[in-house]
Formats: structure tokens, C-alpha cells, sequence
């Protein structure tokens, strides 16, 4: 039987291979990648799909369990190899390395805990929980039984856990006396008795002792150290259907609601690993660093399954970039020799600030590649990044993808195809992005603008929205029927490198991250003294995008400091990353005569435009455009 690396490209001609090969056969070409993992039986079907309904299975019939890829075929051929390195918070805590083996024991162990709380194959397991390596073993010990894990950042409020808690009525809930972020500590425990006050789901709290603070224990709440000391190290990995549910992954939307991707576990492990193998173009003795948070579906994908299916060495940074100053990321370079570097744009433009010598007295030169996520990158923070960081001798992967996609879905690969600042480039094997006109038609020619869509289905596309298929097909399957819409823009060069120009509804990407505009205005709303809000993304030369909430009150009391109320209850119904920057007190808002508000010219005003609005005279109330301009 093949192995993976002879499907990965080497060279430019081999990805034009396997492309083509990939376009012309797909299932035939999907099959042979995923005949490299373990299986415990043979898939029946390799796809059987209907954009309409719309419905996707991938290795129909096929069974598998994630974690024998992710561990035990390693412990097998290189059992000491380290699987996570990871990096305290503190720089003076030794880092920890955790080898395959270890890892796998410590999964098999907490797998067996969760099964001592009534856990069973298919009941959701919510994990919320710092950057620690026990987050990676609960992930892995949810894949292990079967379990649906549903992460959520620890960043998120009270109100934000809950009602992820709740939408997928999760069992159980792990996580910690709290969190170490630079110099602050985070009492994640309040956050959590605060949230569970609301969630009648959950029958058991485990507590990961990491901050060490005293903390009251509720009825039905454990500590992890206790749970792992009563139970064995040994657990048979649950057999899974290539389409049973591997884990649920909140992402904004354009509604209050945030949306329940879910991923399935054959297509998510083939695409996942193959994907990280292409792209990074990891060999064995390689360090990999991915700095995102496993909260995210950057860490999900690149930080644990991809690497692990991988039999990789993956970095967990349990830090911030700031702490203790703006040389950590180059100090952890050095210090693990990390080969393999990928982050977010914001970071780079925020590092980019600081000066340049808290670099250069760093040793880097173990960097082999970079790679960016989250956000276009704009050419001054690739090029700061190109040069002080890779020496101008590392290339740039610049990957474009999503929650919903599962994996790396637009990117050049590392040495092998030709980066481009600005460009995410070319399309993985197997994915074929087009344009489309104002029409919904593709556009054909190289070098045009219009609207990014996916034409085939790929293995790890998520396969609906938790409780909630209608909002999945709306989403994503109405706008271009036969396609997936991802809701960003992009443009193409001469050569048909794939650029992307940003969001086309009302997420704004500010820092990486993914924020629906919606959820935010719902929680300004619950002021008691806001009659109505609209939030809209501007430009920000760190962030990429920056908050701006245009704000009704019912009475404009000077002696209230109402910014400060509303940036506090946006943090405590969402979380700290929804604050806006800017909160301005306007008369009323430009709507239509259908009463829509027309984001549109608030995005303009917000941008610092003054005068040119282009057509308003669709308004409702036109003079209002002038009086918000006037009040800023
Ligand atoms: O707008 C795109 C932007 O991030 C969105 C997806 O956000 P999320 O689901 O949180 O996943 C982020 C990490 C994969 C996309 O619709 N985005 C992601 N990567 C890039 C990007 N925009 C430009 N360039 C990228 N490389």
C-alpha cells in the first residue's frame, strides 16, 4: 500500500499532477489519500453528494477512530517521538515535552474518565479550557469514545459559554481553576459557575488544577487530578462511521445566533492531514509552531489533528506575544529551534511596531517556512515578515480557509508552488474555487474581481449547522446554487492566483478573528438605555478591521459614560474581542424605506469618508448621513 508522502507535492510539476489528477477523478483520487490511514473497515462509497439538500458523505460505510491515526500508529512505529512541546505561559517554567506514547496514555486515561461520567459515543463534551496540554487530551479522549467535543475559547463570557452549552446540550464541561495570559490571570472558574447557572445540560464539571488559586467546587464538580488517579490507561478507541460527528465548532454569523459547525470524522482526518503534509511541507526531524488557540478551528485543524494525524511535533503556546515583551515568539524560536512558523496577520503587524532589535537578538535561522491565517495580510506586514523573520530565505504560506471548510483550502505550498504577497494563490489539490459576476455566473477570465465560490465538494466541508440544517442550506447553498458560498470576496491575478479582498456580509474579521456584527448589536441592545445600534468594521492599521457602533439612546444623560457601559456588557455577553474601538452617540441611522440600515455608508463614515455617500437618495431619512458625519 501507498503511503501519504507519495501523494504529497515535491515540485511544481507534481502539484500540477495531483491537481489534475484530482480534477478529473476525484473520488478515485480521494480514495487513494485515504487508503494511507488505519481503517478498521473499507469505505463501500467514497462520495455521495447533493448540493441542494444539501448533503455531503465522504467514505460512506468506511470505519475509523481519529485518535488511532492521530496516536497509536505512531506509538507503534516511533513511540518516543514528541508529539506536543509545550510553552508555559511563564518563560522561567521548563518547557514540557509529551511524547507519542505519553500522549496516548494520557488520552486513554482521561477517555476513561469521561466514560465514568455516563459519556457515550455521540453525547457532546463542551471544553473550555487554556492553552495547556490537557486541552489536547481532551479533545483526543472525546475523539476516543466517540464523544462530540465542542470547544469554545476561553476568551468568551459567561453568557457566550452558555448559550454554546446549551445549543448543543453538552453533557459535561472540562475545564480550570483559571488561566495564565502574560501577567493577568483569568478566573475562568467564575466565568463557568456564572455560565452553569443557566445550563441544566450539563451532569458533571471537571477542574484542571492549573492556577492553583482556591476556587469553590460545586455539587457534580471534580478535579482532574483526582478523576485520572481512579481509572486505567487502557481504552479501546470507539469504532466511528466515517460520518459520525467528530466535534461541533461555534463561528459568527450574520444573526445573534452563533452557528454550530460540525465536522465528521473521515473526511476531517483525510483533508486535515493532507493538507498540513502539502502545504508545510513537514518532514520528520521538522518543529512546528502554529500560535493560534485550540478554541479555534486553526487550532483544531494545524495545532492537533493535522500535525498529529501527521505524526508531527506540534508547539502549544499557552502565552501571548507581549509577555514578558515583544521578543517571546523569537525567544521560543530559538529556544525549540522551531522549523515551521504560522500566524496571524494582526500578530505580525502588531510585532512589526515593536523594535526591531527585540528580532534580530534572536537566533532564527532553524525557520524553514512561515504562514499566515485568519485575515488578509497586507504587503508591509508580508514584507516585514519575509525579511526579518524568514531573511528573505523562508517561504510565505499564506492560507485561506474557514470553520466551515475544516482545512486549508487556498495557499501556495511551501517551496513547492510560488508565494505572492497579498495572494493566498493557488487552490489545494482537490478544490476548485471560482468567481462569480453579479449575475452568479463564474468568471472565466484570469485578472477579474467578483465573489469567491467552491464548485466540488472536499472531504472535511462541514457537514451542517448543529440543530439547525435550514440555516446551513440559507448560508451557504441559496446564494450560488451548486456551489458553496463562503462569503468573501477575491480577485485574481493574470497568472490565476487567488487574492482574497474580505468579507462580503456583516462579519468583520478584527484580529483574526471572525465577528457577526449582529451578535454584538443584540448585546448593546439589552441597554436599558439604547433604543437601536448598528456595528460595522473600518480599516485598522493593526487589527485589519476595527468596531465601530453607531448608537441610539433613549436619554443622552453626559453624566453617564455610556461607551464604558456598553463596551462592558458587550464583554459580558460575548467577550472581550467584541469591544468595539469607537462608540458614537448618533440622532438615528441611515435606513431604506424598508427600514434595512444601510451599512453601507456607516462602513463609509467609519472609514473617515465625509462627503461622497454615492446615491442616498433610496434613504428613508438622507439628512441623517450629514448629522452622524457632523457627530463624529
Ligand atoms: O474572511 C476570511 C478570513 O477568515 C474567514 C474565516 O474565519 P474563521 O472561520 O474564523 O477561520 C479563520 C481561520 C481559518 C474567511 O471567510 N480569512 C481566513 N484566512 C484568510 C482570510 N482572509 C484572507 N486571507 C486569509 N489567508
Amino acid at each position: 500500500m501507498k503511503k501519504i508522502e507519495n501523494y504529497i507535492a515535491k515540485n511544481i510539476n507534481e502539484y500540477n499532477d495531483l491537481y489534475n489528477k484530482s480534477l478529473s477523478n476525484p473520488e478515485n483520487f480521494w480514495s487513494e489519500i485515504a487508503s494511507t490511514f488505519s481503517w478498521r473497515n473499507k469505505w463501500t462509497k467514497t462520495l455521495e453528494y447533493d448540493f441542494n439538500k444539501p448533503e455531503f458523505k465522504w467514505f460512506l460505510n468506511g470505519k475509523l477512530n481519529i485518535t488511532e491515526n492521530c496516536l497509536d500508529r505512531h506509538v507503534q512505529s516511533n513511540p518516543n517521538k514528541t508529539a506536543i512541546l509545550f510553552e508555559p505561559n511563564d518563560p522561567n517554567q521548563s518547557a514540557q515535552k509529551i511524547s507519542y506514547k505519553e500522549l496516548h496514555r494520557r488520552v486513554c486515561v482521561f477517555a476513561n474518565v469521561l466514560k465514568s461520567k455516563s459519556i457515550k459515543k455521540g453525547d457532546r463534551v463542551c471544553i473550555y479550557m487554556p492553552m495547556v496540554p490537557e486541552l489536547t487530551v481532551a479533545v483526543l479522549a472525546c475523539a476516543r469514545i466517540g464523544a462530540v467535543h465542542s470547544v469554545v475559547f476561553a476568551g468568551f463570557s459567561a453568557t457566550a459559554l452558555a448559550a454554546r452549552i446549551k445549543d448543543s446540550k453538552c453533557k459535561v464541561l472540562l475545564t480550570a481553576d483559571g488561566s495564565f495570559r502574560g501577567s493577568k490571570v483569568i478566573d475562568l472558574k467564575s466565568i463557568v459557575d456564572e455560565a452553569l447557572l443557566d445550563c441544566n445540560s450539563i451532569t458533571s464539571t471537571i477542574v484542571l488544577k492549573r492556577i492553583g488559586s482556591m476556587i469553590k467546587m460545586n455539587i457534580n464538580e471534580s478535579w482532574w487530578h483526582e478523576e485520572i488517579k481512579n481509572v486505567s490507561d487502557y481504552c479501546i478507541a470507539e469504532e466511528m462511521d466515517s460520518e459520525d460527528m467528530l466535534f461541533i465548532l461555534y463561528t459568527s454569523g450574520s444573526t445573534g445566533k452563533p452557528k454550530g459547525m460540525v465536522h465528521s470524522c473521515g473526511g476531517y482526518m483525510v483533508y486535515s492531514s493532507y493538507t498540513f503534509l502539502n502545504v508545510f511541507q513537514y518532514s520528520p526531524n521538522d518543529i512546528y509552531w502554529c500560535t493560534a488557540d485550540i478554541g479555534w478551528i486553526t487550532g483544531h485543524s494545524y495545532i492537533v489533528y493535522g500535525p498529529l494525524l501527521s505524526g508531527a511535533t506540534s508547539v502549544m503556546f499557552e502565552g501571548v506575544p507581549s509577555y514578558p515583551d515583544f521578543s517571546r515568539f523569537w525567544n521560543i524560536v530559538e529556544k525549540h529551534k522551531i522549523t515551521h512558523f504560522y500566524t496571524a496577520p494582526t500578530a505580525i503587524r502588531a510585532l512589526a511596531k515593536h523594535p526591531i532589535s527585540l528580532v534580530e537578538s534572536n537566533d532564527l535561522s532553524s525557520l524553514k517556512v512561515l504562514g499566515t491565517v485568519g485575515e488578509p495580510i497586507n504587503e508591509e506586514a508580508w514584507n516585514w515578515y519575509d525579511k526579518n523573520v524568514g531573511k528573505s530565505k523562508c517561504p510565505i504560506v499564506d492560507t485561506w480557509w474557514q470553520t466551515e471548510t475544516g482545512g486549508i483550502m487556498l495557499s501556495s505550498l511551501a517551496g513547492v508552488t510560488k508565494d505572492k504577497p497579498t495572494y493566498a494563490t493557488k487552490p489545494m489539490i482537490g478544490i476548485q474555487p471560482v468567481l462569480m459576476d453579479k449575475d452568479g455566473k463564474e468568471i472565466i477570465e484570469y485578472g477579474k474581481e467578483g465573489i469567491l465560490a467552491i464548485k466540488y465538494p472536499w472531504p472535511s466541508i462541514a457537514r451542517t449547522i448543529y440543530g439547525n440544517h435550514e440555516r446551513y442550506k440559507n448560508v451557504y447553498f441559496t446564494a450560488y446554487p451548486g456551489y458553496y458560498f463562503p462569503g468573501d470576496g477575491a480577485l485574481t491575478d493574470s497568472e490565476g492566483n487567488f487574492r482574497i479582498t474580505g468579507r462580503v456580509d456583516d462579519v468583520v474579521i478584527v484580529s483574526g478573528h471572525n465577528l457577526g456584527t449582529a451578535p454584538i448589536e443584540d448585546a448593546i441592545n439589552l441597554h436599558k438605555n439604547v433604543v437601536e445600534s448598528a456595528v460595522v468594521g473600518y480599516p485598522h492599521e493593526i487589527k485589519g478591521n476595527a468596531l465601530r457602533a453607531f448608537v441610539i439612546l433613549l436619554n443622552n444623560d453626559s453624566n453617564v459614560d455610556m461607551a464604558k457601559e456598553i463596551k462592558d456588557l458587550i464583554s459580558k455577553t460575548i467577550g472581550p474581542i467584541a469591544k468595539p474601538d469607537i462608540i458614537q452617540v448618533v440622532p438615528g441611522l441611515p435606513k431604506t424605506r424598508s427600514g434595512k440600515i444601510m451599512r453601507r455608508i456607516l462602513r463609509k463614515i467609519a472609514s473617515g469618508e465625509k462627503e461622497n455617500f454615492g446615491d442616498i437618495s433610496t434613504l428613508l431619512n438622507p439628512e441623517i448621513v450629514d448629522k452622524i458625519v457632523k457627530s463624529s
